[in-house]
């Protein structure tokens, strides 16, 4: 089951969780208010068969797709790329990744500025809107399987903080601000 908290910025190991003393957990629907980030579950065993991966796919116009495994044997310059990941950075298009083996930690910036910490594992699909800052790790198993979607043909290309100046960067933050996220479930 996915989790989403407030991460308390110390400085130790990154795959650690990270919680706040006490804990301060974050909803799904106000993760969504206050950063625009979206969550779907899906049945991992099913998703072939029952439509809800498929309708999403359709709805949003998700006409790529692939698989990465990030893992220290798995993927090639593995430290190199993590150090990449957990970069702050944004896109000039959303992120979507569907975890469909191990888990790992998407931060995400919510509107004050502050990292909320996403746990994500089998079955949680994230969607990362365009323009919003953002890192990935993996947690302390070191392993993640996870299914990439995308619009067309896919541009992954980071761009690392400070970008506040980028298109994607401006009609984020006016999203934010004209309420574009406001829950309606
Ligand atoms: C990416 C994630 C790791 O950009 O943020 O692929
Ligand atoms: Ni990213």
């Amino acid at each position: 089951m996915v989790q989403a908290w407030y991460m308390n910025n110390e400085s130790y190991d990154k795959r650690e969780e990270h919680h706040k003393s006490p804990p301060e957990y974050v909803s799904l629907d106000d993760l969504f208010e206050i950063s625009g980030v979206e969550y779907y579950k899906i049945n991992i065993d099913t998703l072939k068969s029952d439509g809800v991966l498929d309708k999403i796919k359709s709805d949003r116009g998700y006409t790529y797709e692939d698989e990465i495994t990030i893992s220290p044997d798995r993927l090639p310059n593995y430290e190199e790329k993590l150090q990449i990941f957990y970069s702050e950075h944004l896109h000039t298009d959303e992120e979507i990744r569907l975890c469909v083996e191990g888990s790992g930690y998407f931060d995400i910036r919510d509107n004050n500025d502050q990292w909320i910490r996403v746990h994500v594992v089998p079955g949680d699909l994230l969607i990362v809107p365009a323009g919003i800052y953002h890192r990935f790790t993996l947690d302390t198993k070191n392993f993640i399987t996870a299914r990439r979607f995308f619009v067309g043909e896919p541009v992954w290309t980071p761009y690392n903080r400070p970008a506040d100046e980028m298109q994607a960067r401006k009609e984020y933050i006016e999203n934010l601000s004209n309420g574009k996220f406001v829950n309606v479930h």
